[in-house]
């Protein structure tokens, strides 16, 4: 009987072996070497199956099963390592000529980054102003209520306080900034009694409605010069070279009589309107004009505040929207491309 169980296992295995060399042959795959191996060597194959009889065999019959069983495992084994490192190497050559690599082609162009219409407008602001002798001089985006509004003439319960919908912090008296105007203070106290002549460039915020010509959130840059003698004539000759360098000469200009708390006669300048040449249009509200600064000369309680005897010193400021001299400069029809994250703008424009 034992006898039998052996001869019976032994030709189990021989054909175990014979059918597992000629389905190795069929698999094409990884896939398939995984699935041949699970099935005839894998912890619940065929080789296992057989294996598991061996206990029914008289110990001196087990050893013979055992050895041949050994030998056909090792041998289905390697069987299955030459076959998987052949498939791979046919796979990866059936990737490389799927490829298709045509090594004489120009290489693809490297999309390159810009600088966003904003910052480039600002730096050819600097440029310009610089160029004339102003310094840039930073200041907080987030201010008092005394800097905001108080220093620069507006007291508590001012009405043109009006003029800036404001958004106000959790913190009493702390605010963002609806205008670079605060930083004049700054930089008077910190230049004061030495004449100054600065820049300041900025982000400021206001709780406004939001349109194709305004913002809730958008640039100024600010300028200011207080020395000895400035006049009216320095401020005009100021922002028309400014206005002609930033434009091309002969570009119409407007000084219109305006009114803010801080400056002393106070204007609007404008700039005939690129987009519709002037006949009217959405951006300009239809008057051929779009507005780009506020200036005028410091008030007399302003260049006090700021550390200056209004006797004796006096100075113009400005301060301008760069996202509407970018508007007229490139043509854009609508400010609110600026910070709405288009890819298309960004790379027609600057
Ligand atoms: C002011 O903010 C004054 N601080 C300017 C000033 C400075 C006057 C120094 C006198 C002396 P105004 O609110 O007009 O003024 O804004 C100034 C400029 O900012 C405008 O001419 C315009 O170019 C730009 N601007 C104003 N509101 C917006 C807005 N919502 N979106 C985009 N640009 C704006």
């Amino acid at each position: 009987m034992g006898n039998i169980v052996q001869q019976d296992l032994l030709q189990q295995l021989e054909q175990l072996r014979q059918e597992a060399e000629a389905a190795l042959t069929q698999a094409n795959s990884t896939e398939a070497t995984r699935t041949w191996h699970s099935e005839y060597l894998g912890r619940k194959g065929r080789l296992t199956g057989i294996l598991r009889n061996l206990g029914s065999l008289p110990g001196e019959e087990r050893p013979l099963v055992g050895k041949v069983a050994n030998e056909v495992k090792t041998e289905l084994e390697n069987a299955l390592q030459e076959r998987q490192t052949a498939i791979a190497q046919a796979e990866l050559e059936a990737a490389r000529s799927a490829e298709n690599i045509d090594v004489t082609l120009p290489g693809r162009p490297q999309t390159l980054g810009k600088l966003h219409p904003t910052t480039v407008t600002l730096r050819e602001i600097y440029a310009i102003f610089t160029a004339m002798g102003f310094q840039i001089f930073n200041s907080p985006e987030v201010e008092t209520d005394e800097y905001n509004f108080q220093l620069l003439n507006m007291p508590p319960g001012h009405p043109a306080r009006d003029m800036w919908d404001t958004f106000y912090t959790d913190s009493p008296d702390l605010l963002l900034r609806t205008h670079t105007s605060p930083g004049q203070i700054h930089a008077m106290l910190a230049y004061a009694p030495e004449p100054v002549r600065v820049i300041l460039p900025g982000k400021v915020y206001r709780y406004e409605q939001v349109t194709a010509r305004s913002e809730s959130m958008f640039y100024q840059v600010e300028g200011i010069a207080v020395g000895r003698n400035i006049t009216f004539s320095d401020l005009k000759g100021v922002l028309t070279n400014f206005a002609n360098q930033m434009y091309g000469e002969g570009r119409q200009m407007r000084f219109r009589k305006s009114y803010f708390p801080f400056t002393e006669p106070s204007v609007e300048v404008d700039i005939d309107c690129v987009l519709c040449g002037g006949k009217g249009c959405p951006i300009c509200k239809y008057t051929g004009w779009l507005e780009i600064l506020g200036a005028g000369m410091v008030h007399p309680v302003v260049l006090l505040h700021g550390g200056y005897d209004p006797v004796e010193f006096s100075g113009f400021a400005f301060g301008m929207g760069p996202e509407r001299i970018a508007l007229l400069k490139y043509g854009i029809d609508d400010i609110r491309y600026f910070y709405s994250n288009d890819v298309r703008f960004l790379e027609r424009v600057g």
